[in-house]
C-alpha cells in the first residue's frame, strides 16, 4: 500500500493542468467522495496500529499534495453559484444612441429655410392615383412625358402607382385650399430606374408651391436664390436652365456650382462642373383649372428638388448609394437635428 502511494504522490508531483476541466477531473479522482484518497482511508481503518503509523503519514502526505497541486490549477475549479450573474457593482456600460440620418439632417433644414419665408409643411401618401400623380398635373394620357417618370405601378390598370414624385401633393393641397397658397411638401418618391452613384429608384423631394394673384417668375427666381443663400452659403452660384415640365409654363431647371477639379467632380457634374438639383417653373394655368383654381384670377410657381442631390453636395458624398447603405461607419459621420 505504501508503494501505491508514493507512486500517486510523484505522479502528482510532475502533474501539470492544461485546463479546468482537467483540473476538474484530477480533483474527482482524487478528493471525490469515490476517488483514491477515500478509498486508501477506508483500507487505513483496516490496517494494524504499527502499519497505521507510517501510511497515515504517507497518506496525508498524499492528501496534501494532491491538494497543493490544485492550488496551482486553473482558477474556478469549483463552480461559483454565481458565475453568469452580473456584477452590480461594475461601471455603466457605454449607451451608443443613434444620429440623425444625412437625409434627415438636409431636410430638416431645408423645411426651417422656407418656414421662416413663410411656408408651411404639408404631407401625402406614398402610394397615389394617377389622377394626383399624373393626370391633374398635365400629363396627358399616353403622352411621352409619363415616360421621362419610370413609374412602378401598383396595379395592372395602371392606375395607381407608387408616386413618381412630390408634385402629388400639390394637386391635392390645390384641391383643399383657397389661395394665398403657400407650401412646401418633403417626401419619398420612386422610380424604375437602375441604380448608379447618381440616382437610386427609391429617393426624396421637396416639393414647393406658391399660388396668389399676381405671382411672377421673377419671385420664383427670388425665393430660390435666397433659399439658395440660406442653405449653401452667401456666396453660392446658381443658374437657372429653361427646361420642360408638362405642369409648369416656362420650366426651368436650376443648377448649383459643385466644382470641376478632379474625375469625381466630372462624374458628379457630368463634366458641367454644376449640379441640377431642382426643377421649377410657373405653374401651368390647365393644372390650376384642373384643381378648382381660377387660373384667370391667380398664378403661382412650383418647384421640386432632391435632397439626396443636396446632401451629397453638402456633405461631399460622391455616391447616392451610401444614403441607404446604412453602414454605421458611415451614419457615425453626421451630427445634427
Ligand atoms: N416633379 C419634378 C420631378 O420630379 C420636379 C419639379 C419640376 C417639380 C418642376 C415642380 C416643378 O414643382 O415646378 O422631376
Amino acid at each position: 500500500m505504501l508503494k501505491i502511494i508514493e507512486e500517486h504522490i510523484s505522479a502528482i508531483s510532475k502533474k501539470k493542468f492544461a485546463n479546468q476541466e482537467d483540473a476538474e477531473k484530477f480533483r474527482v479522482k482524487f478528493l471525490g467522495k469515490k476517488g483514491v484518497l477515500s478509498s486508501l482511508f477506508l483500507e487505513f481503518k483496516t490496517l494494524d496500529s504499527k502499519e497505521k503509523k507510517t501510511i497515515g503519514a504517507a497518506l496525508n502526505e498524499l492528501k496534501t499534495a494532491a491538494e497543493d497541486a490544485l492550488k496551482s490549477a486553473p482558477r474556478n475549479i469549483k463552480k461559483n453559484k454565481n458565475e453568469g450573474l452580473e456584477d452590480l457593482s461594475r461601471p455603466g456600460y457605454n449607451s451608443h444612441p443613434g444620429s440623425r440620418h444625412p437625409i434627415s439632417i438636409v431636410k430638416n433644414e431645408i423645411i426651417e429655410i422656407f418656414e421662416n419665408l413663410g411656408f408651411t409643411s404639408e404631407e401625402g401618401p406614398e402610394m397615389e392615383d394617377d389622377w394626383h400623380n399624373f393626370s391633374a398635373l398635365n400629363f396627358p394620357e399616353e403622352h411621352p412625358a409619363r415616360d421621362m417618370q419610370d413609374t412602378f405601378f401598383l396595379t395592372r390598370d395602371q392606375k395607381w402607382a407608387l408616386r413618381t414624385h412630390t408634385s402629388s401633393v400639390q394637386v391635392r393641397t390645390m384641391e383643399a385650399q383657397t389661395p394665398p397658397i403657400r407650401i412646401i411638401a418633403p417626401g419619398r418618391v420612386f422610380r424604375n430606374e437602375a441604380i448608379s452613384s447618381r440616382s437610386h429608384c427609391v429617393f426624396h423631394q421637396v416639393e414647393g408651391l406658391y399660388i396668389d394673384s399676381r405671382v411672377s417668375f421673377a419671385d420664383m427666381k427670388q425665393t430660390l436664390s435666397s433659399f439658395s443663400k440660406a442653405f449653401f452659403g452667401e456666396a453660392t452660384q446658381i443658374r437657372l436652365r429653361p427646361s420642360y415640365f408638362p405642369f409648369t409654363e416656362p420650366s426651368a431647371e436650376m443648377d448649383i456650382w459643385w466644382g470641376l477639379e478632379n474625375e469625381v467632380d466630372h462624374r458628379m457634374t457630368k463634366g458641367t462642373g454644376w449640379l441640377e438639383i431642382m426643377g421649377c417653373g410657373m405653374v401651368d394655368p390647365n393644372v390650376l383649372d384642373s384643381c378648382g383654381i381660377d387660373s384667370q384670377k391667380y398664378s403661382g410657381f412650383a418647384f421640386g428638388m432632391g435632397i439626396e442631390r443636396i446632401a451629397m453636395q453638402r456633405f461631399q458624398i460622391p455616391d447616392i448609394r451610401a444614403f441607404y447603405e446604412n453602414d454605421i461607419r458611415f451614419l457615425k459621420n453626421f451630427t445634427g437635428a
